[in-house]
């Protein structure tokens, strides 16, 4: 299937992307130069819930973020973030924004298209939740997590989700844009809007804006 999805809107600048399968490229992520790791470490913070930034980030922000959360930084086998026996990640990344919701596949660099309901009001337990433009749902991947004994999968999923929402912090320091880690969530719809299936399971939220 082929058609026209608007993914991001800055401001009066809407960017309109020719998609595939309701797959969606982002434009490559920024690797290198920008503000130093020690310089990111001493702003990194959560944006405060009760005042969140509202603009929304650009596509290559977006980007940007979300490699730094998951993306593949050598090669084939290689990401930003460690994953046990260097499996494939088993922590998956939803984005939620006024256009839908979005799974991030770091194979491609891109989005792929779950559903065009706009969930930012109901995804957090708190009401601020809902003013972030775009909501990250990060979400224990069942299938891969198959692959590790029973009593270990909760753990590993939690670690991967550490290491991503670390990641995700410093990019957006590094990028001026706040975030905020958040647990408090509506369990149920986020299960039902994301079409989860028996086995994933929401782990925590990133709220992003600047
Ligand atoms: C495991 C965890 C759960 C959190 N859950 C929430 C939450 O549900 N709602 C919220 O507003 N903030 C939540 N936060 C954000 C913390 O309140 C915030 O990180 C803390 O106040 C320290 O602020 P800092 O990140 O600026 O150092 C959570 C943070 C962590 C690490």
């Amino acid at each position: 299937m082929r058609g026209l999805v608007r993914v991001f809107t800055a401001g009066l600048l809407t960017l309109t992307v020719v998609v595939s399968v309701w797959a969606v490229e982002l434009p490559a992520p920024q690797t290198d130069g920008g503000m130093g790791l020690f310089e990111a470490l001493r702003k990194r913070a959560s944006a405060p819930g009760g005042d969140f930034p509202t603009g929304q980030l650009d596509p290559g922000e977006l980007s940007s973020i979300l490699w730094a959360a998951t993306g593949l930084n050598r090669g084939e086998k290689g990401w930003t973030v460690p994953m046990s026996m260097g499996l494939e990640p088993y922590c998956k990344i939803y984005v939620a924004g006024e256009s839908g919701i979005f799974l991030y596949d770091w194979r491609d660099n891109g989005l792929k298209e779950i559903s065009k309901e706009n969930i930012r009001a109901k995804v957090g337990a708190q009401s601020f939740v809902r003013v972030a433009p775009h909501i990250l749902i990060l979400v224990a991947d069942g299938e891969g997590l198959a692959e590790f004994e029973e009593h270990d999968r909760t753990a590993f999923a939690y670690a991967a989700a550490g290491a991503m929402t670390q990641d995700i912090y410093l990019a957006a320091a590094a990028l001026g844009a706040g975030t905020r880690y958040i647990h408090s969530m509506n369990l149920e719809e986020i299960r039902k809007a994301l079409k989860l299936e028996e086995g994933d399971d929401p782990l925590c939220l990133m709220m992003l804006g600047k």
